[in-house]
């Protein structure tokens, strides 16, 4: 199951749908959802000819911001927060203090019944699972330097921590990993029985090999047909 198909199963549940995604990059998931809202949030987005078409005409509300999403979240430009979302797609710098800040941030604004997609969560290699501190420049670096080994070209990051920290931190969360499409962690509200790792630093320092020996149960990750059935 790909993103876009999740994201808009959700949104479809909804009339008058409000969709939020962080980290748009070229906008190809953005332009393939369909809601009445749609608001983007990234620093450095470019837009395809298509899609500034599809704008000008004003057959969706539209809206694009372009600032790192800690900006986005403390400024709450035109007040577009207020808004309220059915679903987030959180999708933007694929590390574990900034997804969980734009999760812990997303939660404010969805829904007592919206959901929060989290891309990213399912690293199938350590090449994969690289972390970085502060920016996508410092894989840039590595792969430069030639620093990983068996770079294959595609990078989650380690967003798989924000999975497991807030499983063992917040159990008014109800949170499974699809096993699809790199990962598709779905946070929803509703009660859970809490993971035993609740301090972030132990979290933080927690290393792709723990993640390998229990991947389905510290993920909680389902089929794409199961999770399905759970989100009925
Ligand atoms: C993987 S791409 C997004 C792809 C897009 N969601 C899609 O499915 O088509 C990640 C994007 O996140 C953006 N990004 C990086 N750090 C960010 C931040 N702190 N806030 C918002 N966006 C960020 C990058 O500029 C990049 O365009």
């Amino acid at each position: 199951m790909h993103r876009s198909e999740l994201i808009q199963l959700l949104l479809d549940k909804k009339d008058n749908s409000r969709y939020l995604e962080i980290g748009i990059k070229r906008c190809d998931n953005l332009f393939r959802i369909k809601s009445k809202v749609k608001v983007g949030v990234d620093p450095a987005y470019q837009i395809c000819r298509k899609y500034k078409f599809k704008k000008a005409f004003g057959f969706e509300k539209v809206e694009l911001y372009r600032k790192y999403s800690d900006d986005f979240f403390n400024e709450n430009p035109d007040g577009i927060l207020n808004l309220g979302f059915n679903v987030v797609f959180i999708d933007g710098l694929h590390n574990f203090q900034q997804s969980l800040n734009d999760t812990l941030n997303s939660l404010k604004y969805i829904s007592h019944d919206g959901f929060i997609i989290l891309h990213d969560c399912n690293p199938i290699s350590e090449a994969r699972a690289t972390p970085v501190e502060r920016s996508y420049d410092e894989i840039q670096v590595k792969i430069e330097n030639n620093e990983i080994e068996g770079w294959d070209g595609g990078w989650n990051g380690d967003v798989w921590k924000t999975i497991i920290y807030l499983r063992s931190i917040r159990s008014d969360l109800e949170i499974f990993t699809i096993d699809s499409d790199q990962g598709l962690g779905v946070i929803k509200f509703g009660d859970s029985q809490l993971l035993p790792f609740n301090k972030f630093e132990e979290v933080k320092v927690l290393d792709y090999q723990f993640l390998e020996k229990d991947r389905k149960n510290l993920l909680n990750l389902v089929s794409p047909s199961e999770g399905l059935a759970r989100l009925k």
